[in-house]
């Protein structure tokens, strides 16, 4: 019959529940990390933006504003969503070209242009933006967004964010 010591026993408890307890932590991270990267990793990730192709840049009509309309498909995280909208785009008569957003700077809406009036108008407030997009009266203070563009094989591109 052995003799056990109880100080001993509870000595060698605590060591085997501190190497058990080490052991699953680092088992569990380096299962856990790249389980948790696969699946969580792509909700968190947002797209920030794309180049549009809004077509042929000789069908602008030049000393007018246009509106371009534009849908494609989005990732979101997990899903996948049409993103649909509109840009404007003015050019001048010596074929200058600039694209404005139709997102207006104080809430969002969509602005509409008035050809009567020579402006952009928003339908929320009441904003209205000039032919160059700077605001001149209602609530908005910020001028429309314009966006990069490019033309490329004689198409008209403009960078989107989203
Ligand atoms: S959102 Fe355009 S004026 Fe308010």
């Amino acid at each position: 019959m052995s003799k056990c010591n109880p100080k001993e026993a509870i000595r060698s408890d605590r060591r085997a529940f501190i190497k058990t307890t080490v052991l699953g932590s680092g088992a569990a991270v380096l299962i856990g990390y790249p389980l948790i990267s696969y699946f969580i990793t792509p909700a968190l990730k947002k797209a920030t933006g794309k180049w549009v192709d809004f077509g042929a840049v000789e069908e602008l009509s030049p000393g007018r504003i246009e509106m371009l309309t534009y849908e494609f498909m989005v990732k979101d995280g997990w899903l996948v969503l049409p993103q649909r909208g509109f840009v404007w785009a003015k050019t001048t008569q010596d074929h200058q070209i600039k694209v404005f957003s139709s997102t207006c700077t104080h809430l969002a809406c969509n602005v509409i242009w008035q050809e009567e009036t020579n402006q952009f108008i928003c339908p929320c407030h009441s904003g209205r933006f000039d032919s160059d997009g700077k605001p001149v009266a209602g609530p908005p203070t910020k001028p429309l967004l314009v966006l990069d563009h490019k033309i490329e094989e004689d198409n008209l591109l403009a960078y989107l964010s989203f």
